[in-house]
């Protein structure tokens, strides 16, 4: 038994900012956000209960089920409406779906987690036949917009799948991991806004999403030449570029969406995922690589045969 993807529906609130709106309330450019982080502009004011509603409708849409036959829900996001309930709770019912209902929290690395999650559910003997997992967050709700070493990375937006049991979709490896060694150089407190390092998060996210995607390939028996496809978390082009030199791995053979989004976290994996379907890149047998990384530090790659 495999599962294959069925379908993708994507949510980004309407407000957009821009590098240049950024630059004129503190010390940036646009060119220089551009060079160094590969961002425009990116959504805000999303709330992620409505933004996680609007992505699954359009998932269920696209896959062509209806609500009662989704039989869990996932739902990755740091930046949850309430302490509780459980933000994937109001989703739920929002969407009208009768299912166990619960959040993941791995930050950016949440949508490998949930992924991981959601396939081991499903391959269990009595496990559901479908899941929607969906990815949602409103970062900008937790960025000092006078932050110049923050304000210009983050941004708001969702993503969902269904996942469904099938012939075609096998996951070939996983590879998840965790250092809360490093939890100071990334993290919000409650109440609070993003603070981060963002010279040693970088380095540290390249060493870890290389050694990520390296143990990943190893575990599933393929070289970095087998990958077809790679989404990769959409936090800075720079790192992109940095672990795909490491890897040689093409940047062709990547889909980004940070360009007009910033990084939303968990939505950022699966909005990379829906760009890449749109591309037409996401065929039956092909390999797809996905690989994130956040706060924690936490990290988590995937590759399945499409
Ligand atoms: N505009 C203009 N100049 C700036 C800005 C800015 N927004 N920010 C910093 N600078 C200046 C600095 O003051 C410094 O000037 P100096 O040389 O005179 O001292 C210079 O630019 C270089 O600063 P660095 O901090 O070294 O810049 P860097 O190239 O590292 O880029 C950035 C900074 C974009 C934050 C980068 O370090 C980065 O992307 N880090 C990773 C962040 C990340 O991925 N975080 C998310 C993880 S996922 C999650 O869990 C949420």
């Amino acid at each position: 038994m495999a599962i294959r993807i069925r379908g993708i529906g994507t949510a980004l609130p309407e407000r957009i900012v821009t590098n240049d709106d950024l630059s004129r309330v503190m010390d940036t450019s646009d060119e220089w956000i551009r060079a160094r982080a590969g961002i425009g502009s990116r959504h805000v004011d999303g709330i992620t209960s409505e933004m996680a509603i609007e992505a699954g409708a359009n998932a269920l849409k696209a896959a062509d089920i209806s609500p009662a036959d989704i039989e869990l829900l996932i739902l990755c996001t740091t930046t949850p409406d309430q302490t509780f309930p459980a933000t994937s709770a109001v989703v739920q019912s929002s969407l009208g779906l009768g299912c166990g209902a619960f959040d993941v929290n791995a930050v950016c690395a949440g949508f490998a987690y949930g992924y991981v999650a959601a396939y081991g559910m499903m391959v269990a003997p009595t496990g559901p036949d479908r899941v929607l997992l969906i990815g949602s967050d409103s970062m900008s709700s937790i960025t000092d917009w006078t932050d110049r070493g923050t304000a210009i990375l983050f941004g708001d937006g969702a993503a969902a799948v269904v996942m469904e049991r099938h012939v075609q979709g096998e996951m070939l490896a996983f590879d998840l991991g965790a250092d809360g060694n490093l939890a100071s150089i990334l993290y919000c407190d409650h109440d609070a806004k993003i603070q981060m390092e963002g010279r040693e998060v970088f380095k540290k996210a390249v060493r870890a999403v290389t050694r990520s995607v390296e143990n990943v390939l190893e575990k599933a028996g393929i070289g970095a030449d087998d990958v077809d496809v790679v989404l990769p978390h959409q936090a800075n082009i720079r790192i992109i570029e940095a672990v795909c030199q490491r890897l040689g791995i093409p940047m062709e053979k990547t889909h980004n969406v940070l360009e007009t989004t910033g990084n939303t976290s968990g939505a950022s994996i699966p909005l990379a995922m829906a760009r890449a379907e749109a591309d037409g890149a996401l065929a039956p047998g092909r390999i797809v690589l996905m690989s994130g990384f956040g706060a924690g530090m936490a990290w988590g790659s995937v590759v399945v045969r499409w």
